[in-house]
């Protein structure tokens, strides 16, 4: 290949310019460059690493569809969390907002769709199984799954339903997170105490989740868009973006996710506790939960159906 004398020179000319900028020797990255071996595909993207975390815990071979189809959706989690990291640094700028927006609604809806793998794309009798062996692991300890609504609204708009009308201006972050909506989803069955599922959890990620709420207060995605002027406000584009958001995490994926539990769960006839041991089929269906990311949005009637079409 021929290369334009010109261009080199220039471009060795800013390549001095940024070295000695930062007191660096051009020459001895010129040369650590000739040592330099060329970027692989696999190498870039740690393919082996990434082929070698699959560690299926029985010897059934639909455990490996669980555990990569986790393992795509926290991706997929790690994607919205990319963007929604983003939104707060150019929070008066109504374009980004929406382009951002757009990314998210694709990731979801991506994943509503692609759930159909986990309803239909089991053996049955071998996911009841091999869930046995994955107690008292399960879904709900997907922290990056918080993440994404701690950064989507205010904490208020997350606690559990009845509280919610009886809270006065601002609660602290620790009740609110005492009185989280997924509180409920893992109270034990039998005695309504937290599950080990959600002691667990909380041990983990219950320092995490109050320091970033605390972060986030005031920068949520919810708070970023009421926070724009008016005629921003009033975009038909960025509302309808904001609520098919809304829709697609709070009532069509949890359906999807709540059709493959119960394809699965309720075979047995005893209605099989679930994973964590919990009241799934009360907790789950998004009607209960009534999570609404962006109340405001929704006029009173269709949050009063929220969930139930
Ligand atoms: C056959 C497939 C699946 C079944 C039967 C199932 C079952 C359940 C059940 C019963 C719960 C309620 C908590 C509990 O009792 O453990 C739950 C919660 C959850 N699962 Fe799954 N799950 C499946 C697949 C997935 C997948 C692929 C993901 C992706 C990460 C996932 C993420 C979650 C999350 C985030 C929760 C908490 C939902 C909430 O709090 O509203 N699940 N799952």
């Amino acid at each position: 290949m021929k290369t334009n004398e010109n261009e080199l020179q220039a471009n060795l000319r800013l390549l001095q310019e940024k070295y000695q900028a930062s007191g660096q020797d051009m020459n001895s990255y010129l040369q650590g460059l000739m040592q330099s071996n060329y970027l692989t595909y696999w190498d870039y993207i740690n393919l082996d690493t990434l082929l070698t975390l699959q560690q299926p815990k029985t010897s059934f071979p639909d455990e490996k569809i669980f555990i990569l189809y986790h393992q795509i959706t926290e991706l997929y989690f790690k994607l919205c969390l990319n963007e929604l990291e983003q939104v707060p640094g150019r929070s008066s700028d109504a374009g980004f907002l929406l382009s951002r927006l757009k990314r998210l609604t694709a990731y979801f809806s991506a994943l509503t769709h692609s759930f159909q793998i986990m309803v239909d794309g089991m053996e049955p009798e071998q996911f009841l199984q091999f869930r046995m062996a994955l107690l008292p692991a399960s879904g709900f300890q997907s922290a990056q799954y918080r993440m994404i609504e701690i950064w989507s609204t205010p904490l208020e708009n997350l606690l559990q339903f009845e509280l919610r009308a009886s809270l006065a201006g601002n609660a602290e972050t620790g009740y609110l997170l005492e009185n989280i909506y997924w509180g409920r989803g893992a109270a034990e069955l039998s005695t309504g105490q937290k599950t080990l599922t959600l002691r667990q959890f909380e041990e983990k990620y219950g320092q995490r989740f109050f320091q970033l709420a605390e972060e986030v207060k005031g920068k949520t995605l919810y708070e970023v868009y009421q926070g724009l002027p008016e005629e921003a406000r009033n975009r038909s584009d960025l509302r309808e973006a904001l609520r098919t958001f809304d829709r697609l995490v709070n009532i069509e994926w949890p359906l999807m996710h709540y059709k493959s539990a119960v394809r699965y769960l309720k075979r047995d006839p005893e209605d099989i506790a679930a994973t964590g041991g919990t009241n799934w089929q009360k907790y789950l269906p998004p009607k209960n939960q009534f999570r609404i990311f962006f109340p405001e949005l929704w006029t009173e009637q269709e949050r009063a159906e929220w969930g139930r079409h």
